[in-house]
């Protein structure tokens, strides 16, 4: 789909890296020439994933972090910086999120998907963007949010991940604006269903609940990470050099079946759908 060395030269830095979404899109920029360096809290899992992803071909720095904690983002960048001599891309793809009724929530628990969503994203867009300005640099800030953020309308059940993933796009959609006129661009993915360890272990109640996701979805599936990835990869590369602030929502148009009220008219069966067409046509006369 793309030039084999669409991202030759950059070298990008996903927080999240080691697993999920981040894992695919890593492997993908790789095979697109890029350098790598993944952030998450568990080294073990950074370095099985940077020994696994080596193995195919180019490097990657594991570097655990933790985002949330302000002294540790920026130590990540010192790392990234003295290896790399440079940065390109930071993606921010970290978050936290279950699923459960609001009013069971403590504050704590609230505080624990905000502070990785929300204030960790901010983190790292900070210390990362004060380095690019500084140094007068160029960037691309790729922000992974979700449908619920990307359609405004949130979602019941998990609410604080809503709460801090339209914060995330505020903070994109803002800062395209004053930080544009550096040369660094900021753009959001908003996923859909693109089923996950990480996902499934804290979103999904059930097998049965999963098959559902994918059974209500228009196009009758979930997302293949692969799509999401060459998404990721096209809004990184100097061919999107003029989107700036934009949110890319890649869902197989779930969002938008809640705003048609006859969306669920897609359960009907030919016969009822004979059975509609008489009677609306017996109606006529
Ligand atoms: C209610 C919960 C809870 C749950 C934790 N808590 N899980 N409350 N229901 N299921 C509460 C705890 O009781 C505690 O409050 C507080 O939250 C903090 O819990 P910790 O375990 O200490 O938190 P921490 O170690 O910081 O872990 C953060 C986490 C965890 C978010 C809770 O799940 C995590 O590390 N997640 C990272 C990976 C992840 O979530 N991946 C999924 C991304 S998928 P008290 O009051 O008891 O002390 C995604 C998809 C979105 O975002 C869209 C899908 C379509
Ligand atoms: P995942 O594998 O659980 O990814 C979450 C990653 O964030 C993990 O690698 C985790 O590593 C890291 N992380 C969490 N807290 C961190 C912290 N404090 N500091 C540093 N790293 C931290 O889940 P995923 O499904 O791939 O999700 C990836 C992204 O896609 C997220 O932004 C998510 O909201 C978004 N998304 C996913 C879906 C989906 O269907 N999968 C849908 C919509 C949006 P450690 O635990 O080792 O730190």
């Amino acid at each position: 789909m793309f030039q084999p060395d669409l991202l030759k030269g950059k070298v990008v830095l996903i927080t999240g890296g080691g697993t999920g979404l981040g894992r695919a899109m890593s492997e993908r920029f790789l095979e697109l020439g890029a350098r790598l360096a993944i952030a998450g809290r568990r080294e073990d899992v950074l370095r099985a994933a940077a020994i696994e992803m080596e193995a195919l071909g180019g490097e990657v720095l594991p570097v655990p972090t933790d985002v949330r904690d302000p002294d540790r983002v920026a130590a990540m960048a010192d790392i990234v910086w003295k290896h790399f001599g440079q940065l390109d891309v930071l993606v921010n793809n970290a978050a936290g999120n279950f699923a459960s009724p609001t009013e069971r929530l403590s504050h704590r628990a609230v505080d624990a998907v905000l502070n990785i969503v929300l204030h960790g994203t901010f983190y790292c867009t900070l210390e990362i963007g004060k380095r690019w300005i500084a140094g007068g640099s160029k960037g691309v800030m790729l922000n992974i949010v979700t449908n619920y953020a990307s359609s405004g309308a949130g979602s019941a059940y998990v609410v604080p991940s809503a709460a801090a993933k339209a914060g995330v796009l505020a903070l994109t959609r803002s800062l395209a604006v004053e930080w544009g006129h550096y040369g660094i661009r900021q753009v959001a993915i908003a996923p859909g269903p693109f089923p996950t360890p990480g996902a499934r272990e804290r979103l999904v109640p059930s097998a049965s609940a999963g098959d559902a996701v994918a059974e209500l979805n228009p196009m009758g599936r979930v997302g293949q990470h692969a799509e999401l990835a060459n998404l990721a990869s096209y809004l990184i590369s100097d061919g999107a050099g003029y989107v700036n602030g934009e949110v890319v929502t890649i869902d197989g148009g779930e969002w938008l079946e809640g705003a048609g009220e006859f969306s669920h008219l897609r359960s009907l069966t030919p016969e009822q759908w004979d059975a509609m067409a008489r009677q609306a046509r017996a109606a006529k006369g």
